[in-house]
């Protein structure tokens, strides 16, 4: 029988996994040091959880099951819904704004592509309770703020206003579920299923136009005044234009400049309402964005009151991939400092004495425990990347001693076993 793995899911091994920290612990600390906490939430919820704002056809994207008491449940597709209802259950009452962040896997019921999984990872955040650009322009430095920490090359960052869209849409009294319709076609970049979905709706001809120019836009400041004059008649479109302007000028002041206008970012998921924030790498073929969020109404969705909230995140998988492309080789493959070796077999107990007072100094230690002769002990203990191999042998040991080989150098020295710890954790400290 062979035993796969189910399709879209990974295994990491050793070396991946430590990459993955270490881009991973980045990204925490600049979280961080931003105010953000982090937070857990179950892997699975309340199928209606998902569903309440997007919808039965949702569920077609989504890994659902009945448990054995016959609730309908689901894997997370993503953490904001989740957290809505975390801030509902648990901290209405908290002071605001209130900054979480997460990091887990989530499922989506997707076909398998490269940078496309059916489990992934992101790395996100959610900000309740702040206003709207402020919050939104801290959000999006902090975005950029973290790739720069990770030496990320060559991303953009595109900014846009679902409300300039949707003022249009609402003016013209476009439903709700159509003008969902609209952002799922643009979001996808369909343009003959949009023009065909257009056609069949009534919407006057001009406002078709004016939309489908609007999506085609990219640029920077500039755009803002190209378009002031193209909505002189949308009141409402105007004001989300404006809103995008302010965001602009925050930005500015959080020091990111770098951006891209683009008034045809409609997001994937439907609970967006104002401004939206997608970012790409060019290198990473079809699933270039890295990550995606915006300004959002779920909370008042979900029964609360209206209170302003907006987020994003990281798709990890696709960071990751988007550093291994740029920089091939990330951290280092070794695994421990130090590695202890019994000379001959009798002097195993002591090498596992010696080992345990080494770790619990801290230093990264492993020690012989399959009884192999000392030649290959050593060609082990290379291999494992260990710096220095203790050696335990009798006579040195009657002598309240061991030896210290320095693995790339080859020098050895003998030190009192008081000592060991000091001098490898000085030469250790020397060597980084
Ligand atoms: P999203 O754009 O659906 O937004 O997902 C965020 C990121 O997750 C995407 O930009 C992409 O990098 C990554 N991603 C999505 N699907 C997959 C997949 N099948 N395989 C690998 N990576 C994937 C959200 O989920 C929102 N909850 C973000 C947000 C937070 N908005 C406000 N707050």
């Amino acid at each position: 029988m062979e035993l796969q793995k189910p399709r879209g899911t990974r295994d990491f091994l050793f070396k991946e996994m430590k990459e993955r920290k270490l881009v991973e612990n980045t990204m925490r600390e600049v979280f961080e040091t931003y105010g953000y906490q982090e937070i857990k939430t179950p892997i699975f919820e309340d199928l209606s959880l998902f569903t309440l704002k997007s919808g039965e056809g949702i569920i077609e994207e989504i890994y659902h099951f009945q448990d054995k008491g016959g609730r309908d449940l689901a894997l997370r597709p993503e953490l904001t819904a989740p957290v809505a209802r975390i801030y509902l259950n648990q901290l209405q009452k908290a002071p605001k704004p209130i900054k979480m962040y997460y990091f887990g896997s989530c499922f989506r019921y997707e076909r398998p592509q490269a940078g496309r999984f059916r489990q992934f990872w992101q790395l996100g955040c959610e900000l309740i309770g702040g206003k709207s650009p402020d919050s939104e322009a801290e959000i999006i430095a902090m975005a950029a703020h973290c790739l720069e920490e990770l030496k990320l090359k060559d991303y953009q960052i595109h900014l846009g206003n679902l409300g300039i869209l949707r003022g249009i849409l609402s003016q013209d009294s476009i439903s709700a579920e159509h003008q969902d319709q609209i952002m799922a076609m643009i979001d996808k970049g369909d343009a003959e299923e949009l023009e065909k979905l257009l056609n069949g709706i009534e919407i006057p001809e001009t406002s078709k136009n004016i939309l489908l120019e609007l999506i085609g836009m990219r640029g920077h400041q500039e755009i803002i005044n190209n378009v002031k004059n193209i909505l002189n008649d949308y009141p409402d479109a105007l004001k989300s234009l404006e809103e995008l302007e302010s965001l602009l000028i925050m930005l500015k002041a959080f020091g990111f400049t770098d951006y891209i206008v683009n008034l045809g970012i409609a997001r994937g998921l439907d609970y967006y309402t104002g401004t939206v924030f997608e970012i790409y790498v060019e290198g990473l073929g079809a699933q270039k964005q890295i990550s995606g969020g915006g300004t959002y109404n779920l909370i008042e969705v979900f029964g609360g009151e209206k209170v302003e909230s907006t987020g994003f995140a990281f798709g990890f998988d696709r960071v990751m991939e988007a550093l291994k492309i740029q920089n091939p080789s990330i951290p280092g493959d070794e695994r421990v400092d130090v590695f202890v070796a019994p000379i001959s077999a009798e002097m195993k107990l002591n090498a596992f004495e010696i080992a345990q007072n080494l770790r619990k100094c801290g230093i990264s230690t492993d020690v012989e425990l399959v009884g192999r002769k000392l030649k290959k002990i050593l060609s082990f203990a290379a291999n494992s990347g260990a710096k220095f191999v203790v050696l335990i042998g009798a006579r040195e040991l009657e002598e309240g001693k061991v030896t210290i080989k320095d693995m790339t150098s080859g020098e050895q020295e003998q030190v009192s076993i008081e000592m060991v710890s000091d001098v490898l954790l000085n030469q250790i400290n020397n060597e980084e």
